[in-house]
């Protein structure tokens, strides 16, 4: 059955969360998981906890196969909509500029420092020795 792709938002997704219709959110993307529930390795108990949110950080702590990521493509019923997507391992653009940014920070704020440091100690010298 290849349906199409649909977008969500989280909101309507939160009370697909029973046995009877389980959604996961994994990394923006949004899985029906109600027919996977007693075949999933890791019990349903666990994909019943988290349905109907975002269990993108479970999935990742327990460091799934290739295996089980191919097999999640089987279950994809679509993603969520643009305003509803947060930045996971799988994208990281944005936090590039930031940590640029930060380290950027980093450097100016021990060189400034340092450069008064090294001043002050020549003019001492100049001025005392
Ligand atoms: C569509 C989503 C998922 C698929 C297709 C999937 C598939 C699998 C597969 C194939 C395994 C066997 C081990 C492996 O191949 O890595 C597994 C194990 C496991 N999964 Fe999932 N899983 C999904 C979501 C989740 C989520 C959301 C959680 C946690 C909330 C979870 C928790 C676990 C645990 C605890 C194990 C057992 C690990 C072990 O026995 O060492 N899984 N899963």
């Amino acid at each position: 059955m290849e349906g199409e792709m649909k977008l969500f938002t989280r909101e309507e997704l939160k009370s697909r969360s029973t046995r009877a219709d389980a959604v996961l959110i994994i990394h923006n993307e949004v899985y029906d998981v109600t027919k996977f529930l007693l075949e999933h390795p890791g019990g349903e108990e666990v994909l019943l906890e988290k349905a109907g949110q975002d269990a993108s950080e479970p999935f990742e702590d327990v460091s799934h196969s290739s295996d089980a990521r191919s097999l999640m493509k089987k279950y994809k019923i679509g993603e969520l909509v643009e305003s509803d997507r947060v930045q996971t391992r799988a994208g990281f653009s944005p936090q590039w500029t930031n940590e640029q940014a930060q380290e950027q920070g980093n450097w100016s704020s021990w060189l400034t420092p340092l450069l008064l440091g090294v001043a002050a100690t020549l003019l001492y010298r100049y001025l005392f020795v």
